[in-house]
């Protein structure tokens, strides 16, 4: 059977038919707040699903990275995977069922070479809104599909929308018979053995916030197949780790553990899923750190989980072990997301800042942990006990619940969650109190000024020096004033660079993102802050791309962008080695 990169023969394929290739969309979505990550191919072609014009045409095709994090607790089987790559085709109002169906069963047979024996298909049965899909089952009968292998399936299984409102509308999903069993004659739902490879949803449908369902401007097809599940398939095996995609990474584990895959599969399996999502979140242009919000949260606690994992199985976690697997991954990904190369170092010191940072608790909260289930009467852990882990040594909720199961012993979830969120809030409400103080309203047009401020701040220290800090600030809907030590009259030329370099981060674009942090890991950060010793023990640091990271109260604009022209009014002294700026946004 074909081995070829899979991904290099679907691309070359639905190119040859007409498809333009498009970049795969950062794992943050651009534009959609309400969703951590990417979680499907689909997700940032929404707005051109829904009826907007594509620059790149009417035909698109790509790789698409995909993290979903749902179910962390299922990844150490054979097929869970927190990052995966998605192949996917689209029609944005040009092709339809037929051409979409003949091409997935072409590139299957005759590129894959997937005998046809072994292939089945699902097609929606149809309900008092939609009707009964024939014209699918007509084309795959004609393309050599029996009808036996033909199954007619409810909206459950045959209607595909990304969670509750958006485009949709009913799929064909085409399935694989994978066991050395006889291909059974007809095709049964029910039997696992048959595995689903790829899924054409005819997108003609979008559904609204009350349950009605119209049609949208086009006809439009999503298919997605995953390249990790195809990749099995075609290799023959059924555990997804077993693929040339793990192969050396498998086998780096091992010699590193000096244990085998046999003897811990899950460990091995957990370490290499979460170390290649650890990479991709921190090697995305977001420009993510671990923290403990957010995606920066979900990349904490997928590195936790892998030391700790390592550790386990005797990996030496003072190797380095974390950046030669990263380095591997990052090897093996470079060709097709050139973003991990330019950003391996952020990688690779992302990997090595959290294990350290961790490491430095772990061995103390495992003998607490130890302790908890030595005294612990009765068999679950309650959430105090959750949460001092978590408070203390840096447990995320999943590693202490891993521990405990391993002892036969469960843990109060939801109160750790409803202590989590209330300790959240009030670490939220205290930082919001301490930094009321010098900044005036929360309009946006003071909003503006504030994250000015930080582009000011940092481009006064490359112009004059790193050792320039903020003094004092000042905001009015009018302007914003800044005091910086200094010891000089800054220069008509420091003053047009510092004007211009601010200018320069505000046309790049670049975005804003927040996370929380402790004040301890503010500092080894390396933020920017005016009074450390004043700060409340948890913070929150803004930062600016590679521009700028401050400890702040916010609030901010999401994306320079959004600031206009920056221009110096006046500079002149405010106090003895100090200077004072006022400077204003236009337009
Ligand atoms: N959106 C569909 C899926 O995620 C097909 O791409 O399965």
């Amino acid at each position: 059977m074909q081995k070829a990169n899979l991904k290099d023969l679907y691309i070359n394929f639905f190119v040859e038919n007409g498809h333009v290739q498009i970049p795969s969309a950062p794992v943050v979505p651009e534009n959609d707040p309400s969703v951590l990550f990417n979680t499907a191919g689909m997700q940032p072609l929404v707005p051109y699903l829904m009826g907007q014009k594509h620059p790149l045409g009417t035909r698109l095709c790509d790789y698409q990275k995909c993290i979903r994090t749902n179910d962390l607790e299922s990844i150490g089987d054979k097929t869970h995977h927190t990052f995966f790559e998605m192949l996917g085709n689209w029609s944005l109002g040009d092709y339809f069922k037929k051409e979409s169906i003949t091409w997935s069963f072409e590139f299957l047979t005759k590129v894959l070479n997937i005998p046809v024996e072994k292939l089945a298909v699902t097609v929606f049965e149809g309900n008092n809104e939609i009707p009964r899909d024939e014209e699918s089952a007509s084309v795959w009968r004609s393309l050599g599909i029996p009808a036996e292998r033909i199954s007619y399936l409810d909206k459950d299984n045959n209607f595909w929308i990304a969670g509750e409102v958006g485009p949709c509308g009913p799929d064909t999903e085409i399935f694989y018979w994978r066991s050395d069993d006889p291909v059974p004659v007809k095709h049964d739902p029910e039997d696992e053995k048959w595995v689903e490879i790829w899924n054409n949803v005819f997108m003609q449908y979008e559904r609204h916030a009350d349950g009605t369902v119209t049609e949208l401007p086009h006809k439009n097809v999503d298919t997605g197949m995953g390249v990790e599940r195809t990749a099995a398939i075609l290799e023959g095996v059924d555990d997804n780790y077993l693929t040339s995609i793990w192969k050396d990474v498998v086998d780096k584990i091992e010699e590193m553990s000096n244990t085998t895959y046999a003897e811990n599969a899950k460990s091995i399996r957990i370490i290499a899923d979460h170390i290649r999502t650890a990479v991709f979140i921190a090697g995305d242009n977001s420009g993510i750190k671990p923290s403990n919000t957010d995606q920066g949260y979900i990349l904490r606690r997928l590195i936790r989980r892998m030391i700790r994992h390592a550790k386990k199985i005797g990996v030496d976690l003072e190797s380095g072990f974390e950046r030669t697997l990263a380095l591997m991954i990052i090897e093996k990904y470079a060709k097709y997301y050139d973003e991990l190369e330019k950003n391996k170092e952020v990688i690779l010191d992302v990997l090595t800042n959290e294990l350290n940072k961790f490491n430095r608790t772990l061995e103390k909260g495992l003998r607490e942990f130890e302790k908890i289930v030595s005294n612990l009467e009765g068999t679950t852990l309650n959430k105090d006990l959750a949460f001092k882990l978590y408070d203390t040594y840096g447990f995320p909720l999943e590693l202490t619940v891993e521990l405990a199961e391993e002892k036969g012993i469960t843990v109060d979830k939801e109160g750790f969650e409803q202590k989590f969120k209330e300790h959240q809030e009030k670490s939220r409400a205290g930082s919001e109190q301490r930094f009321k103080g010098g900044l005036a309203g929360d309009g946006e047009v003071e909003t503006k000024y504030h994250t000015a401020t930080h582009l000011l701040n940092a481009a006064l220290k490359q112009v004059i020096s790193k050792d320039v800090h903020q003094r004092g600030s000042n905001i009015t809907v009018e302007r914003m004033r800044f005091d910086f030590n200094c010891d000089h009259k800054l220069t008509d030329e420091e003053k047009q660079k510092v004007e211009d370099l601010v200018n320069e981060w505000i046309k790049q674009e670049i975005p804003v993102t927040v996370e929380e942090m402790s004040k301890q890991e503010a500092i080894d950060s390396g933020a920017e802050c005016m009074f450390i010793e004043k700060y409340p023990d948890v913070v929150t640091v803004y930062t600016i791309g590679n521009v700028s990271k401050e400890l702040c109260g916010g609030p901010h604009v999401q994306n320079t962008k959004e600031l206009g022209h920056f221009k110096i009014k006046k500079e002149e002294a405010s106090s003895a080695g100090v200077r004072r700026i006022k400077a204003i946004l236009e337009g």
